[in-house]
């Protein structure tokens, strides 16, 4: 079936949209009372549970669904990107991620060349240096040992490695292989986060990693030439071939910048930014730290999910995000990037300018913090889909002699509950049973019916990690191709980048030529000057 040009214009969509009005009647207090409902709305895979249940929907909803997903040609998109096909139609590219994590002997072919060699000669390039540096082979220009790694990068060269690295550091057997070791991130242009990173560190005992797909980045490239300096300062320029290393698309760039071309770790235009946690972006920085078996069993974590998704009939595939675990603080962040530089479009794939809005705005934070800051506007305010995510079994169980429950259960009374106040909400009547002062009833009432899904994890270990990141990959992918957009192209963020370029010549000729300020409107006329007179001395 092709593709239509507007998914709105399909039957499937409208039947939906008719739909809406029916499901506006109907209160999740009875959607939840139907178990045969609640049991087909969850999904076991390797011993993971998906609980979709308190959506606002039926099984009728889910089938027109389906019937949307058809009319979308979600399968053939799925099974184009797998094959490598250039969905990225406006960079031209294949969207690969896929092959940075499949097993050795895959074939996954982009422009008709498997890369899966190509994905494995940088794996086994890593796993080799890593283990240089991390069993001192590989030293620093002193003979020193390089126990710490300021990897520097921002955007998808940042957010992905620091969830992961977050995630592991808490894990028994993660935690266990980086005793004595340091992993920093450097992602701001901002001097703070400079300081802040090279603060109790010797440039004698550090490692440099610089992370850039394009090598090209504003913020990557300064804060590189900063730690550049901070390096040669202290150990001349020779230094820079032991301490400094780089990831990235663009070799030639890495050589100008004067990393050696063998300290340096290429991945592919066919995997984008935010989907390139799996690549050296990810797998270096990690395996120095934590080494190269832990990241690979990530990278298998991945896997099973790609394989699960790809395979797995739709009713049975698990595609504000609020981690009930500690060691998840990243992960909001990072899906914020994957999901809305990916899905915050105005167009279709075909250039047509979209009558809906696409893309979710994304946010969260690990429970219990977040039920102590913005839960009062979930509960109350504005309904907003959560997604909730526990696990079984705690990395760190605490364990407290004559406490009613141990921390994680705590915590997990927490990840139970929150779901149910959401869907069921509290009425007047229940707080007047209450003897709740009748003034006090409005402010006490919860209306419910607000939707929320469950995802219960069953440990947090590298695999599972990964195949955490692999489900909200799919998912974001899987929302883009039923409206019909690009996800993998970020043509918003061009704009904001070029209006700096401009700003930045202003400043450089104000300061050093004394030019007055010009082109700009009044108000950013206004503030240059005052910013430049305060700073001139
Ligand atoms: O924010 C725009 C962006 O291009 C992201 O897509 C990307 O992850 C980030 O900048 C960093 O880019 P690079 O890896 O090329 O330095």
């Amino acid at each position: 079936m092709a593709s239509p040009a507007l998914i709105s214009e399909t039957g499937p969509w409208k039947d939906l949209k008719d739909h809406v009005e029916d499901i506006k009647k109907t209160h999740l207090r009875e959607l939840m009372a139907d178990m045969g409902r609640c049991q087909s709305m969850t999904v076991e895979f390797d011993d993971m549970l998906l609980d979709y249940s308190r959506q606002r929907a039926t099984l009728d909803t889910i089938d027109k669904l389906f019937k949307l997903a058809e009319a979308a040609c979600l399968k053939q998109k799925i099974s184009r990107m797998f094959n490598g096909d250039k969905i990225n139609s406006t960079e031209n590219r294949s969207v690969l991620h896929v092959a940075l994590r499949a097993p050795r002997d895959a074939v996954i072919c982009s422009d008709r060349k498997n890369v899966v060699p190509d994905v494995w000669g940088v794996l086994d390039q890593i796993k080799e240096f890593s283990e240089r540096v991390r069993n001192g082979s590989w030293v620093g220009a002193t003979g020193k040992q390089l126990k710490n790694v300021i990897a520097i990068g921002i955007g998808g060269s940042f957010l992905g490695p620091l969830f992961v690295h977050t995630a592991f550091q808490t894990d028994a057997e993660a935690g266990e292989y980086a005793k004595g070791r340091q992993l920093r991130f450097l992602a701001n242009v901002d001097p703070i986060d400079v300081a802040k990173n090279i603060t109790g560190l010797d440039p004698e005992t550090t490692l440099v990693v610089v992370v850039s797909k394009t090598f090209t980045t504003a913020e990557t490239m300064l804060n590189a030439r900063t730690l550049r300096e901070w390096i040669i300062a202290a150990l001349g320029p020779s230094a820079v071939a032991k301490h400094m290393v780089a990831v990235s698309t663009n070799l030639p760039l890495v050589e100008k910048f004067g990393i050696d071309p063998n300290n340096a770790f290429a991945f592919w235009d066919w995997v984008g930014g935010r989907y390139s946690v799996c690549s050296a972006v990810g797998v270096l920085p990690l395996s120095l730290q934590y080494g190269f078996e832990v990241v690979e069993k990530f990278l298998k974590g991945a896997q099973s999910i790609d394989q699960h998704f790809y395979t797995a009939p739709f009713e049975k595939n698990i595609p504000a995000i609020l981690p009930y675990s500690q060691a998840l603080e990243k992960f909001a962040p990072h899906i914020q990037q994957v999901s809305m530089e990916s899905n915050g479009k105005g167009v279709s794939i075909d250039g047509l300018p979209l009558p809906f809005e696409t893309g979710e705005i994304d946010f969260g934070e690990p429970g219990t913090n977040g039920q102590h800051s913005f839960y009062q506007l979930i509960h109350q305010g504005r309904a907003i889909p959560c997604d909730f995510i526990g696990v079984i079994r705690s990395q760190q169980p605490v364990y407290l002699k004559g406490e009613m429950v141990n921390n994680h259960d705590e915590l997990m009374s927490n990840f139970f509950a929150q779901p149910d106040a959401l869907a069921y909400g509290k009425t007047p009547e229940q707080l007047q049973k209450e003897s709740v002062p009748e003034h006090l009833v409005p402010h006490k009432t919860f209306t419910g019916n607000r939707p929320s899904l469950s995802l219960l994890l069953p440990s947090l270990n590298a695999y599972n990690i990964g195949q955490l990141l692999a489900i909200y990959e799919h998912r974001v992918a899987v929302q883009g191709f039923i409206w019909g957009i690009n996800s993998f192209d970020q043509w918003g963020v061009e704009l904001g980048k070029s209006l700096a370029t401009q700003v930045r010549k202003q400043l450089h000729a104000s300061r050093f030529k004394g030019e007055s300020v010009e082109g700009f409107n009044f108000s950013t006329t206004t503030m240059l000057t005052k910013y430049l007179k305060a700073t001139s001395d």
